[in-house]
């Protein structure tokens, strides 16, 4: 028989994204696989039942069905606990599995003996770089939060020459480059503003000033293990908020992408810092699901603080959820795609990705840093 692929529709508030597109389901059956898609999965992110049909898919009418027959199960976000416990036993799960974040889910995937691949853990590598779900969301959110900002920003982003005289452009600031950071500088430099960009690993001012923005120098390296950065030290955080007061104080737009992997985001931007922005200052600060980069962001909402405009955007990869599904069922295509042989699906447990991007298998919680964080 022919592994099983289920794609069930997304239920968490606000997710539009879908785990396969039409285009991806038609590659897995091309390789002997029968996928499961249920009705209306599709739907949010803009992919009819009669396209995956089209592309080879048969359609489910229950997530209970998917969760319960599917030998691999491809989603985008958390199951719940009963689609869990609706699992078969042995049965695969792949998704964003927030796998830092609960240590009982993790715990009951392993007892369950199912074998889970939480997208967040795929190893920083070369090889690894077209099933970096972690990058190709970031890319669309780096993207969102420039249109955002543009968007409430009461000034234009590029110079205007016009009949009566020529409009500066905006200036913008990017904290945190890393894959968001870099394609906020890239969208917003599009738009024609004045970038200015900040990070603590010292190899990000080549790849800043490459986009044609401005490295902000606060002196602060912190550059961590494994490309990451790492926790600043009081006296760090001390000195880079001088620095990044001034070129604060200076933007008309500050967007804030900063993390650190396992780790409650970095908090940079004080209440001081904000209250010193100019008047219709706008900052959307994408780490907000994740603790904020910003004080007084609120993850969904927008408040005004001081003078600014803070935006906190929730679910910021389902805005444009017709690309975001797209690059994340070809992520999960370049992961999976390998080990399915012949209709099976077959992992080598000797693959550095397989083994390094598993969560749970064969009663266990794997994952080295996930176990340590988690206190496993
Ligand atoms: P991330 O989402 O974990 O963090 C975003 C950025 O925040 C990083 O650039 C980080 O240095 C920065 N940051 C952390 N604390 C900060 C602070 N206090 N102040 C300012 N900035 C701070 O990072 P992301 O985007 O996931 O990528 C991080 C690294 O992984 C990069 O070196 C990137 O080139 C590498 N990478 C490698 C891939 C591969 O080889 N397959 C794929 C994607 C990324």
């Amino acid at each position: 028989m022919a592994v099983t692929i289920g794609v069930p529709k997304e239920t968490a508030e606000g997710e539009h994204r879908v785990a396969l597109t039409p285009e991806v389901v038609k590659k897995f059956v091309a390789l002997g696989a029968a996928v499961q898609v249920q009705s209306g999965a599709g739907e949010a992110s803009h992919y009819r039942d009669q396209d995956f049909v089209d592309a080879g898919a048969t359609l489910a009418d229950s997530s209970e069905h998917i969760h319960s027959t599917a030998d691999v199960v491809l989603r985008v976000g958390v199951p719940t606990n009963m689609q869990i416990e609706a699992l078969k036993p042995g049965a695969v799960l792949t998704g964003f599995l927030q796998p830092y974040s609960d240590r009982a889910r993790a715990a009951r995937l392993a007892e369950r003996g199912i074998t889970s691949f939480a997208v967040e853990l795929v190893p920083r590598i070369s090889r690894a770089q077209s099933m970096d779900a972690l990058s190709s969301q970031a890319a669309v959110a780096g993207y969102q939060c420039v249109l955002i900002a543009a968007s409430h920003c009461p000034k234009f982003f590029p110079m205007l020459t016009y009949a009566a005289g020529t409009i500066r452009p905006a200036r913008a600031l990017v904290i945190g480059a890393g894959v968001a950071g870099l394609q906020a500088i890239a969208t917003a430099k599009r738009l024609g503003a004045i970038v200015e960009a900040y990070d603590v690993r010292p190899e990000t001012k080549e790849q800043i000033e490459s986009l044609g923005a401005k490295f902000v120098d606060t002196g602060v390296s912190a550059a961590g293990t494994g490309g990451y950065a790492r926790e600043l030290t009081d006296e760090e955080k001390a000195q880079q908020a001088v620095k990044l007061g001034k070129a604060v104080a200076m933007a008309d737009v500050l967007i804030t992408t900063a993390a650190i992997p396992g780790k409650r985001a970095p908090r940079i931007i004080s209440l001081d810092m904000i209250e010193g922005m100019k008047p219709g200052a706008v900052v959307v600060d994408m780490a907000c699901e994740s603790g904020g980069n910003v004080d007084g962001t609120i993850a969904g909402q927008s408040v005004t603080v001081g003078n600014a405009l803070v935006i906190g955007p929730a679910n910021i990869t389902s805005r444009m959820p017709v690309h975001s599904s797209d690059m994340y069922a070809k992520n999960l295509f370049n992961l999976l795609s390998p080990f399915v042989k012949d209709g099976q699906f077959v992992p080598d447990w000797e693959d550095e990705v397989i083994a390094g991007t598993a969560l749970t298998h064969a009663g266990e919680v794997r994952h080295a840093m996930v176990k340590k964080v988690l206190g496993l």
